[in-house]
């Protein structure tokens, strides 16, 4: 019968095992070898200690504050003379081996540690976790009636216990002060006739397998530690070498295994195989067979984490959303267009931010007043510091931006002590802006209309700002590098600077309605009153239009007058008229403003009002230029005489063209507002 062959076979493998893995009940030569485990092993296993399915003793498992046990699921016979009184013969040699491996979350952060213990107890249930190590608790720690011999590999320095370093084996008697303690590493055998050789230290947190022997000689009384890297082999030189009689610790029957637990560190810690001798060396563990440590640390998946982690997650995307949202508005407040070819004007250009700054966010309170082509605000730039007035222009279309920009920057290089010099731009999304000089007296007709008497403007002053006006009109026409028709010249855009000398403003502004028109259409630029018969005609500026507002506004200074009045049956009246009317009727000293009180020079006013009156001639032909104005005024020569029948410019108007006057007649209430501009597509 086959069966009957089989049988001693599997009677013989069956004592192998016995004797190899879980030698019965308490004997005098006990000794068993685990060289790796398995979930069948009857060992005692508490708190998070368990058997994993790839053969590794799991003591903690990742969990914080927890504490495990692995124990020997029979009591030991320590002491050889069971007839005698408990504690009465002397403690059996024994000798432990294991092989341990600790993983903590983090890299080189320190995560408790092992025990190898014997205990007259299995119950631990009392014990505390952290840095107790699951052995003893608050109270009963350094209790001689605890019974505990403990070896520790302990990878955290706890001041309480006196503990060395955060690296160190010790030697624990009844109490977490370690009785005797030292740092992790091993000697190697070297020369042995020197003692051995050299120290080699070992990280108890390095992630790697090691390997600890605990050797107990009971009649010399000695404790020897060992510890060695994997597949090394026993040192012959212990690391600790202790007398110590263990004889009042241990007692006649007790219990062997490990003890280990967890703080506030994520952590693992692992043992792999274990073999143990009474009164002989502790069986070779077989180190080919043992289980594989888990390469990395994977940190366990709590439930509190499953709750706090999308809270977390969730929290963390609306702060940087949030975040990120509140980076992207502070840019768009900021945002400019500024391209390549802009580098060449570097100087000139200034940045959104600064101006952003420099007025205060361009609140109400720095606003100077709307002009025709925007809002003015006052500012002061840090550094150097100094007053800037900073005009917002709109502007949608790109087209012709950069001819545009050349052309204000090339403004920018106009110099004249009569213009208002425009220091630079910037340019964003739909907007323009413009940086100007700050005038401290602001526009002229603010004092020409004022009603407070003191603001009035006396003679000297207001010829000085005709001539300086005149002789800025003269730099724009003739000196500068090309011809520049300002277009807009009228009382408000004459700035005082603070010397009262008047400035001219708003110059080649104009200019932008071209470069982004479209060339089908033409634009009139100018305020009403001031607009040259001819305009209506050919829409076509020149240095002549130019001349034309400059009478007007000479009158204006002149009269204190605006260019046109209702009169006082709600007729218009032009201011050209009146004066021409009173220049025929040889009343001239009527038209000059009455808030002179006569304080003026006659002869002066007679040359400066036939100015006007010339450069405001219906007819482009008979106006001078901007160069015989300054010599007409300034005596050089003097003033041709006016045709005496000079006609109504209303009628000269109408005959040059009738839509102009209808055009005029049809915008009477635009004339008051300050920004009367118009910019009329014809
Ligand atoms: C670890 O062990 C403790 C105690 O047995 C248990 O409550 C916990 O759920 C375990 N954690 C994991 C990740 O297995
Ligand atoms: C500490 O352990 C001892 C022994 O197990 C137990 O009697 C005691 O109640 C424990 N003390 C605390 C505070 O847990
Ligand atoms: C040690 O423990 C025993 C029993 O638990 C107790 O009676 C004794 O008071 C303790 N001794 C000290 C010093 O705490
Ligand atoms: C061990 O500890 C004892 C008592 O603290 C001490 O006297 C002895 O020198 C220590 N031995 C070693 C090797 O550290
Ligand atoms: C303990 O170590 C000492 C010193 O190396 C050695 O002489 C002794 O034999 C060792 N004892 C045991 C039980 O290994």
């Amino acid at each position: 019968m086959p069966g009957t062959k089989l049988l001693p076979v599997c009677f013989l493998l069956l004592v192998l095992n016995l004797v190899l893995r879980c030698p019965a009940a308490a004997g005098d030569d006990h000794q068993f070898v685990y060289s790796g485990f398995s979930s069948s092993d009857d060992l005692i296993l508490d708190g998070a200690a368990s058997v994993t399915s790839s053969g590794l003793l799991e003591l903690t498992n990742g969990t914080l504050r927890l504490k495990g046990h692995a124990i020997y699921p029979t009591q030991l016979r320590f002491r050889d003379d069971q007839a005698a009184p408990s504690g009465g013969a002397a403690v059996r040699s024994f000798s432990a081996s294991f092989v341990f491996g600790i993983l903590s979350a983090y890299p080189d952060v320190s995560a408790n540690g092992i025990a190898f213990f014997v205990a007259r107890s299995k119950d631990f249930s009392t014990a505390m976790a952290a840095q107790y190590l699951g052995l003893l608790n608050g109270s009963n720690n350094g209790n001689a009636t605890n019974h505990i011999f403990a070896v520790e590999l302990d990878t955290m320095q706890n001041s309480e216990f006196n503990d060395i370093s955060d690296n160190h084996v010790g030697i624990d008697v009844n109490s977490l002060f370690s009785t005797n303690a030292t740092n992790a590493g091993y000697y190697d055998d070297g020369d042995t006739t020197t003692g051995g050789g050299g120290f080699h230290s070992l990280t108890l947190i390095s992630h790697e397998a090691m390997q600890a022997w605990v050797d107990y000689d009971g009649e010399a009384k000695r404790i020897n530690v060992t510890l060695a890297p994997l597949n090394m082999g026993k040192p012959v030189r212990p690391l600790l070498s202790i007398p110590y009689d263990l004889s009042t610790v241990i007692p006649d029957m007790a219990y062997i295994g490990f003890s280990s637990s967890t703080g506030l560190v994520n952590s693992r810690h692992y043992v792999l195989g274990w073999s143990f001798a009474m009164d002989g060396p502790a069986p070779a563990i077989d180190i080919a067979k043992l289980p594989k440590l888990p390469r990395e640390f994977q940190k366990p998946r709590s439930k509190v984490m499953e709750i706090i982690l999308p809270i977390a997650t969730a929290v963390l995307v609306l702060v940087v959303g949030t975040v990120l949202v509140l980076i992207r508005r502070r840019q768009l407040r900021y945002t400019e267009l500024r391209e390549d070819w802009e580098v060449e004007y570097g100087p000139h250009r200034f940045s959104y931010k600064d101006l952003f700054r420099a007025t205060e966010g361009f609140k109400n309170k720095n606003l100077l007043g709307i002009g025709g082509f925007g809002e003015v605000y006052r500012g002061v730039l840090p550094v150097p510091k100094c007053e800037i007035a900073v005009k917002r222009v709109s502007h949608s279309s790109k087209q012709g931006m950069k001819e545009f920009v050349a052309e204000i920057v090339s403004i920018g290089r106009m110099q004249h002590p009569n213009l208002v010099q425009l220091l630079g731009y910037c340019r964003r999304k739909g907007e323009l802006l413009l940086v100007y000089e700050y005038m401290p007296n602001g526009s002229l007709d603010k004092f020409l209309y004022s009603q407070e008497s003191k603001a009035t403007l006396n003679w000297v002053q207001r010829l000085g700002i005709i001539r300086g006006i005149a002789s800025g009109l003269l730099y724009l026409h003739e000196e500068w590098e090309k011809v520049v028709v300002h277009r807009d010249i009228k009382a408000s855009n004459v700035l005082l600077d603070g010397g009262m000398n008047g400035r001219l403003g708003d110059f080649g502004l104009a200019m932008l309605y071209d470069h982004s028109a479209n060339p089908e259409t033409s634009h009139v630029v100018g305020t009403i009153g001031y607009l040259a018969p001819e305009l209506g005609r050919t829409s076509k500026a020149t240095t002549l239009t130019d001349v034309f507002a400059f009478g007007i506004f000479v009158l204006e200074v002149l009269c204190g007058q605006k260019p046109i009045t209702q009169d006082s049956e709600d007729n218009q009246v032009m201011l050209v008229d009146w004066v021409t009317e009173h220049w025929n009727k040889g009343s001239l000293a009527e038209t000059i403003d009455a808030k002179l009180q006569g304080d003026y020079n006659v002869d002066e006013a007679c040359v400066a009002l036939q100015v006007g009156l010339l450069c405001s001639h219906p007819f482009p032909e008979a106006r001078p230029s901007m160069r015989q104005v300054l010599q007409y005024l300034n005596g050089e020569i003097s003033v041709p005489q006016l045709v005496p029948a000079h006609v109504s410019f209303q009628m000269l108007s109408l005959m040059h063209n009738e839509g102009f006057d209808s055009y005029i007649m049809s915008y009477p209430s635009s004339l008051e507002s300050i920004s009367s501009r118009l910019v009329q597509e014809r």
